[in-house]
């Protein structure tokens, strides 16, 4: 372990891309029984690098935690409170001073979602969903909001009957006027559809008609390629034919030049004895595929230069919902930040590009080999690891990963012109993108307290043995290598 490091001499040239492109965001729900503390959810989002996020709701508790952390959030009216907002403009003005505008610009609200798939899941409330689009949206301007924040309304792809092939595809016709009216609205407010599209539930529906690896973004034998018969458009993938369903059904409307962003996709992990595609390895392939798809940044091949930004369904498992197996196990990480099955969730959008470049943890990294890593950056990579001890600021998420994460900026921020390097034996990656969050803050950080990239090692008094399982503290306070190899062996 320590001769990796001692012979870790190369200087690391950073890769990074600069592209301002598509967004990979990810849904948090929240019928979790052990649901993490909203300043606990934001360390999760910072070590994953999670840069968008969309509540269904409007906790005051996640708005307020996520103030001055770069992410871009997307908050919910829940379809509850839909009916009230479309029948009463002052209660969409008190909805949007509430929710809105007492945390902005704080927390970077960018647009509402008004209901959750209302003309499928509760088509009674199609009369007052555009009147509370509307509603909200002159609340915006009242609140001088209306440039930063959009609003608009996620619609389930059972709004579009035949959605094979994408170019015949059209609205279903009992929503003609409803779907007319938000267009307009989407035109007139320069905002953009909301889409709900899941490959897992067209593909589990089409009873064998489409090979699975059209509904993973796997390559397709040369003999199943599919074709649109009417523009020969040829589509890879199952996700890029819904979307493009959906441009088209626009289209047929005779509107054109609104963008669609995918509010939620993803594929379960879990599932009952009656829902074989539900595993690991469907959900690892599907959503790994979907973050490299959509962070190629083109379009659905109807509209190439339209990114595809895209939240994926979602954060956790929600194990208090109701329904079949699988509808308990869509989520991508455990609530202790340990991912289910190997996942990056960091995309390069347009924020990662600060010129300080951040040292930390590979989602999905080995957790023997962080155990490491940290035991290595806190001892004799002489990382000053103060602030990740219990009751600092960086303690909590309290997960390997966090620690690991802060520790090894630590070491790369004060060693790197010196030729240390981001590597810890391959569970390390670089990223522009700040992972401070509440106040934790980064060395290298533009608010960081030690803001100098190289602050002098800090000796302020450490609880020794206060968590026997993590050794590196006991290290740190010894503080002397013989100590520390000792340590490790025993580890
Ligand atoms: C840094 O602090 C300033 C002022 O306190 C705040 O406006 C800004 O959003 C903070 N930036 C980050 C990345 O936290
Ligand atoms: C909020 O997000 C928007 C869209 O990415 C971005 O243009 C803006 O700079 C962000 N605002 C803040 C205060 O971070
Ligand atoms: C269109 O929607 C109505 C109301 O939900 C439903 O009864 C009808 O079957 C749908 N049409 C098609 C073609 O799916
Ligand atoms: C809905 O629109 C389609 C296409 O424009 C049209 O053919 C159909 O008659 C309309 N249906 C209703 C109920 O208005
Ligand atoms: C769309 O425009 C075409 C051509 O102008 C027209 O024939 C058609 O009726 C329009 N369809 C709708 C739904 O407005
Ligand atoms: C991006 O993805 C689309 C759709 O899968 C594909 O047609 C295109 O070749 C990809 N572009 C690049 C540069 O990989
Ligand atoms: C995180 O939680 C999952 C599921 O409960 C468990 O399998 C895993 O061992 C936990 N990891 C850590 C580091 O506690
Ligand atoms: C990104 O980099 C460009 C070019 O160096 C610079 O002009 C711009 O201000 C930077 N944006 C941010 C958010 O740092």
């Amino acid at each position: 372990m320590i001769e990796v490091w001692i012979g870790a001499i190369l200087l690391f040239c950073g890769l990074f891309s600069s592209t301002i492109g598509a967004f990979i965001g990810i849904n948090i729900g929240t019928d979790v029984s052990n649901l993490p503390s909203a300043t606990d959810i934001i360390g999760i989002l910072k070590t994953h690098q999670i840069s968008h996020v969309r509540l269904f709701d409007s906790d005051a508790h996640m708005l307020s935690a996520l103030s001055n952390t770069g992410i871009e959030v997307m908050v919910g009216v829940t379809n509850e409170e839909v009916l009230g907002i479309g029948e009463s403009p002052s209660a969409a003005a008190t909805w949007i001073n509430k929710n809105v505008a007492a945390y902005m610009p704080g927390t970077n609200i960018t647009a509402i979602a008004v209901g959750s798939e209302v003309l499928s899941s509760i088509p009674n409330a199609a009369p007052v969903l555009v009147p509370a689009m509307n509603n909200l949206y002159k609340a915006l301007v009242s609140a001088n909001l209306n440039y930063l924040v959009k609003v608009s309304t996620p619609q389930s792809m059972g709004v579009i009957p035949r959605p094979f092939p994408p170019s015949t595809a059209t609205f279903n016709t009992t929503w003609n006027s409803t779907i007319f009216q938000i267009l307009q609205f989407l035109r007139n407010t320069n905002s953009f559809y909301m889409l709900n599209a899941y490959p897992y539930y067209e593909y589990v529906k089409s009873n064998g008609i489409f090979p699975i690896e059209y509904a993973l973004f796997q390559s397709l034998p040369s003999v199943k390629q599919i074709v649109d018969p009417n523009t020969l458009f040829r589509y890879n993938s199952m996700f890029d034919a819904l979307v493009d369903a959906t441009y088209n059904s626009i289209a047929a409307l005779n509107f054109s030049k609104i963008p669609i962003v995918v509010t939620e996709t993803g594929w379960p992990w879990f599932g009952g004895a009656k829902e074989p595609y539900a595993t690991v390895e469907n959900a690892e392939t599907f959503n790994n595929n979907l973050i490299r798809r959509v962070s190629n940044d083109s379009g659905p091949p109807s509209q190439l230069d339209i990114p595809i930004n895209t939240y994926i369904y979602e954060l956790f498992n929600e194990d208090k919902r109701p329904g079949p197996v699988s509808e308990r196990n869509w989520g991508v990480l455990f609530t202790n930040s340990t991912a289910v099955y190997s996942i990056s969730l960091s995309n390069s959008d347009g924020r990662a590009n600060s010129s300080t470049v951040f040292c930390i943890v590979k989602p999905g990294a080995d957790e023997n080999q962080l155990r490491s890593g940290l035991n290595w950056a806190c001892g004799p990579g002489q990382a000053n690891c103060r602030a990740i001890q219990q009751g600092q600021p960086c303690y909590l998420p309290d997960t390997w990963q966090n620690h690991a994460s802060y520790a090894y900026n630590e070491y790369y921020q004060k060693m790197h012109s010196s030729g240390g390097t981001c590597d810890f034996d391959g569970t390390a990656t670089t990223t522009t993108i700040d992972p401070s969050y509440g106040s934790c803050r980064f060395t290298g950080s533009s608010n960081s307290s030690t803001s100098a990239l190289f602050p002098p090692p800090a000796l302020g008094p450490v609880s020794p043995f206060s968590r026997s399982s993590r050794n590196y503290i006991y290290l740190r306070q010894i503080g002397s290598l013989s100590a520390v190899i000792l340590a490790l062996i025993l580890v």
